[in-house]
């Protein structure tokens, strides 16, 4: 298949399109660059062996758009970019709804133009808002609590309308959890830019020395050691997950609108998380428990049998993969 790959120089975009052009695709890139470098591309063409071509241009711009559909042949669009910062999102809230609502809409209106009509979106486990049981299923009801997530929320509703206004969409809405941990070659990964909001960037900085010490938000919830518990799921799982979904669009089964969890099933504590760091790194990393952050749940965790029975899709790696790779990753951009 010809693929383009939407927001595909940045962190699971360009693992998704290590992932696809190693399963025999033909990957196209299509980026702003607004939040990745195209050093990336390169790097990703190390890896590959071959370099990928990469379109700078924004989503929001229907011509550009519609002249990649047509001239590279497109069959399948995944549809990384976007805006993702919980914080930034309350604040510039237009901004938000601007750059995923409308750019999504721009560019389905550049598929349905050109006949392309099979799409992955990247959709998060923030759309199931304050979890009302666990495993999170894809029948838990959606809710909203910050833009950013709105944002995604308006978005898995308008693909699913298209979908039942047009039966020869396909399109599959992942749900990623909690996604860490950077390629096996150690040559692309996460590098946010200033103070990660994240957890495993933060710890990662931790160990190397550039930040002090892990403030923990919260040692106060009820789980087994007081800390968080997240889905964290290893990038490289995740990009895989792309692949089985768009095998999956293929099929008869295909047709219509999907959505599905990619997480591991499996929830680990904030103090888990450091501790699997400090083994796979061999270095201290500090930590304080402090306050709860706004908008925390306790506990979030996937219910992963829908993508293991209709995409034959599961999660391989463990926490101890996931920190080891982070590790090599941030050495290698300590170099950079
Ligand atoms: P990222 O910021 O590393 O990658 C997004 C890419 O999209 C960047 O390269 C950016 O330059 C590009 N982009 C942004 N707006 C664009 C536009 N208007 N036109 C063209 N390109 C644009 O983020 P990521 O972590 O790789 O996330 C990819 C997608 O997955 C996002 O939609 C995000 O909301 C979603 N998601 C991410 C996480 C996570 O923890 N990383 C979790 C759930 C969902
Ligand atoms: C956050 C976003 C979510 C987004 C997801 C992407 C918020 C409120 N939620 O989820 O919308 O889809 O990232 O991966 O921003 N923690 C610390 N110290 C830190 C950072 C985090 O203790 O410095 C804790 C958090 O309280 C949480 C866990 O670590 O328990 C994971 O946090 P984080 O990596 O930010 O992810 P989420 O909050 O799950």
């Amino acid at each position: 298949m010809n693929i383009l790959l939407t927001g595909g120089s940045g962190y699971i975009g360009s693992h998704a399109a290590v992932a696809l052009a190693q399963a025999g695709h033909k990957v196209v890139l299509y980026d702003n660059l607004s939040n990745s470098q195209l050093d990336v591309v390169s790097r990703v063409g190390r890896i590959l062996g071959y370099p990928l071509v990469l379109i700078e241009g924004d989503v929001r711009a229907p011509d550009l758009l519609g002249q990649a559909l047509r001239e590279h042949s497109i069959d399948a669009v995944v549809h990384f970019a976007g805006l993702k910062a919980v914080g930034e999102s309350v604040a510039q809230p237009l901004t938000y709804y601007d750059n995923n609502v409308t750019g999504t809409q721009c560019l389905l209106r550049a598929m349905h133009r050109c006949g392309v009509r099979t799409l992955v979106f990247s959709s998060s486990a923030t759309v199931y808002g304050e979890p009302r049981y666990l495993p999170l299923d894809e029948r838990h009801p959606t809710s909203a609590v910050n833009p950013y997530g709105r944002s995604k929320l308006h978005i898995e509703e308008m693909l699913s309308d298209l979908a039942l206004s047009d039966a020869s969409w396909r399109i599959a809405c992942l749900r990623y959890f909690n996604p860490v941990g950077a390629h096996e070659s150690g040559l692309i990964g996460e590098d946010p830019n200033g103070i990660p909001n994240n957890l495993m960037p933060y710890i990662a900085q931790v160990a190397t020395g550039r930040r002090d010490r892990v403030s923990v938000f919260g040692g106060d919830y009820e789980t087994p050691d007081g800390t968080g518990v997240r889905d964290y799921i290893h990038v490289t799982d995740l990009a895989h997950g792309h692949l089985a979904a768009l095998n999956f669009l293929a099929s008869a089964s295909g047709v219509g609108w999907h959505a599905f969890n990619l997480g591991t099933g499996k929830g680990h504590s904030v103090l888990e998380v450091i501790q699997a760091f400090e083994r796979a790194s061999g270095m201290k990393v500090p930590y304080e428990i402090v306050a709860r952050r706004a908008g925390d749940v306790a506990s979030s965790y996937a219910s992963s049998d829908k993508a293991r029975h209709m995409l034959g899709w599961q999660a391989k790696l463990g926490l101890d993969e996931m920190c080891a790779s982070a590790w090599r990753w941030q050495r290698y951009c300590a170099q950079l």
